[in-house]
């Protein structure tokens, strides 16, 4: 099933789903290996926006082609951008409405994670990567710096010296280094990618839909607050699931020996 975003379709997504649980959300702008112009930036916010409200959908995949993920913002676009241009683009608002979307996301990525393309794949939850993926933050070369989290994200996601070679280099890195510095989660053959990324994120979607989002939110919690606020929010959120008719079934369920059927509330 190809679902249409707010009566249009598209033009550089391909959107499949809800299937159990599951939108597949693919980056579709080939002739520009999958550059995140505004139309397409856009267009993503737009489907996250109503991701957020289907209460079908219980996690995102996201990905790209077996050549781009995304090679980063059109530089194309950007040429054309003065300050003041900067200054208006709605593409701010764009990476707002994806780092405020609520449901995890898996990003399933094959070939180069550039540029705006590796903050992207920051804002996933899980990169299932192929081997063949590389990850970078080229802006520098453009005589640019990252601007839509990578400075930050990236940090967090493979510590400081990493990031900073990234980032003042512009050299990638390729899927086993950022395997091994903790920003991918699994590496695939590429053309078992996508499969593994949905499987992850069917096996998400099964689980009690709050405890998923109160666990989410605390995973995010640890990177941008200090230890002792983290493990307050974490507390707070376990004893608010205690409320659940989820956690009942859940408990439930193991003691009588059979699956869980959660119901979201
Ligand atoms: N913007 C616009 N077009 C792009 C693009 C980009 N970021 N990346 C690739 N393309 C286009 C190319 O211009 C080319 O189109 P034409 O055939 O019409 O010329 C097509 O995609 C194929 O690209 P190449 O011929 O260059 O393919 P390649 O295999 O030789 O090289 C590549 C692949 C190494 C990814 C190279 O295309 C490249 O270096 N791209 C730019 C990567 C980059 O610098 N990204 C950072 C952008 S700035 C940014 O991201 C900032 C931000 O978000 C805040």
């Amino acid at each position: 099933m190809t679902t249409q975003t707010r009566g249009t379709l598209p033009e550089h997504l391909l959107i499949t789903g809800p299937e159990k649980g599951v939108l597949q959300i693919a980056l579709n702008r080939p002739e520009a290996l999958n550059a995140l112009n505004t139309r397409l930036l856009g267009e993503l916010a737009e489907a996250l926006t109503d991701a957020e409200d289907d209460a079908e959908v219980r996690a995102v995949v996201l990905t790209g082609s077996r050549r781009a993920f995304a090679a980063g913002a059109d530089i194309k676009e950007m040429a054309e951008r003065d300050l003041v241009g900067m200054l208006e683009d709605p593409r701010q608002r764009h990476w707002a409405t994806i780092a405020r979307f609520s449901k995890p996301i898996i990003a399933a990525v094959n070939g180069f994670a550039l540029g705006g393309g590796c903050e992207l794949a920051l804002q996933a939850d899980i990169i299932v990567a192929g081997e063949d993926a590389r990850f970078g933050q080229p802006e520098i070369n453009l005589g640019i710096m990252p601007g839509a989290g990578g400075t930050q994200r990236l940090v967090r996601a493979v510590g400081q010296g990493l990031a900073a070679q990234m980032v003042l280099t512009g050299e990638p890195i390729d899927a086993r280094r950022a395997q091994t510095a903790g920003l991918v989660s699994e590496i695939a053959q590429p053309e078992l990618t996508l499969e593994r990324a949905i499987t992850i994120a069917e096996t998400i979607a099964a689980k009690a839909p709050l405890a998923v989002r109160l666990a989410r939110e605390a995973l995010h919690k640890a990177q941008d607050t200090d230890l002792a606020t983290g493990l307050r929010f974490e507390r707070h959120a376990f004893t608010v699931l205690a409320g659940t008719a989820d956690r009942e079934e859940g408990l439930s369920a193991f003691q009588e020996k059979r699956p869980a059927t959660f119901k979201g509330c």
